[in-house]
């Protein structure tokens, strides 16, 4: 095992392990953050044909006493039914406060036993593990945990911190290519937010034979923001870029349009309006959408500007009357921008 270490400095603090191999590896590197308690891994029903019984060998054999449970793939079970049954599971088994919660799989299931370990008798200790990019490069570090409700993505939540992360990149292995592309669109609007040469990388096509860099990378940047902004009130916003035409993109194809997906077409049509609208030092769109198709994704949406400002208006970015946009000025570097939501429709027809 070869893996690089990442502190992310919440309170409690927790490491990311990021390198190939710990999957097999998890009991031990567990065994001292969980002390040999009582663990229930949730998992979707294809990850789990993949890798939960190599999670539990090694879970059981440093230890833990290990039960499972396994829910259908996709997000339209990212639900309070789902949220339910894991959180009925629990009780049933007679999980205590010292017991832990892993979530083995992708942002979905990532995000979903997060809200569960956040809500069980008022907050039990919770591990990622990440077997996507996209799960690898953002959604497992950070805290955020949620469910979608029917009027959009991620409407219930809590901010709850897990207490490690261990990142597999052999499980990338298994990833179908747009599955693997859904992540690609995280990793590229983190070299837009803060690192040029990391777009370079993803611009090169060199993301999938240097995925353990680009992650730690990814990961190093998102924990500095974190640390600095845990609940979201200023600079957490920045790691939004591309999502609130994004999400609005996914509520529109009533989430037939997979999360990264949307992200990449959101970017490409907040990277064209913020040129459009003098908002950028230098031109960017055209550079950003290249790096987007060539990763195979998309750089823009057929929904017409007013359904989508519609839709966005639904989303958590949303503070009264005012929408944050994260805006690109130039690649590896993007500013915060609050406008009035009167004003979406005008911003989102300049990107479309
Ligand atoms: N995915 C954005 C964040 O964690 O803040």
């Amino acid at each position: 095992m070869n893996a690089v270490s990442i502190s992310v400095n919440t309170r409690p603090a927790y490491r990311v392990l990021v390198g190939g191999g710990l999957l097999s590896d998890c009991g031990s590197l567990l065994r001292d953050t969980l002390n040999g308690c009582r663990v229930a891994v949730v998992a979707d029903d294809v990850v789990s044909s993949l890798y939960l019984d190599a999670a539990r060998r090694s879970l059981e054999k440093a230890g833990f006493d290990v039960r499972s449970y396994v829910f259908p793939a996709g997000e339209e079970h990212k639900n309070l039914r789902t949220l339910g049954g894991i959180l009925e599971f629990l009780a049933q088994e007679r999980f205590t406060r010292s017991d832990a919660l892993i979530a083995l799989g992708g942002g979905v299931t990532g995000d979903m036993a997060g809200f569960a370990a956040a809500v069980y008798l008022r907050g039990v200790r919770y591990v990622q593990m990440p077997t996507t990019l996209l799960a690898a490069v953002d959604s497992s570090v950070g805290g955020k945990t949620a469910v979608d409700l029917r009027a959009g993505k991620n409407l219930a939540g809590a901010f709850a911190q897990p207490a490690a992360v261990l990142c597999d990149t052999d499980c990338l292995s298994t990833l179908p290519p747009d599955v693997f592309a859904d992540g690609a669109a995280e990793a590229v609007k983190t070299g837009v937010l803060c690192d040029e040469s990391l777009f370079s990388l993803c611009e090169a096509g060199e993301l999938s034979s240097r995925a353990a860099e680009v992650i730690a990378r990814c990961v190093a940047y998102k924990a500095g923001v974190v640390e600095r902004d845990e609940r979201e009130q200023g600079e957490r916003r920045l790691l939004n870029l591309g999502h609130t035409v994004g999400h609005a993109i996914e509520k529109c194809s009533g989430y037939t349009i997979p999360h990264g997906h949307a992200v990449a077409a959101g970017l490409g049509v907040i990277a064209r309006a913020s040129e459009a609208l003098g908002w950028t030092a230098e031109p960017v769109a055209a550079r950003i959408c290249r790096c987007l198709a060539g990763n195979g994704l998309p750089t823009g949406t057929d929904f017409p500007p007013e359904a989508l400002a519609e839709a966005a208006l639904s989303d958590k970015k949303r503070s009264g009357e005012h929408v944050t946009l994260a805006v690109p000025e130039r690649i590896g570097h993007c500013v915060l921008k609050t406008v009035p939501v009167g004003e979406l429709p005008r911003i989102i027809r300049a990107g479309v």
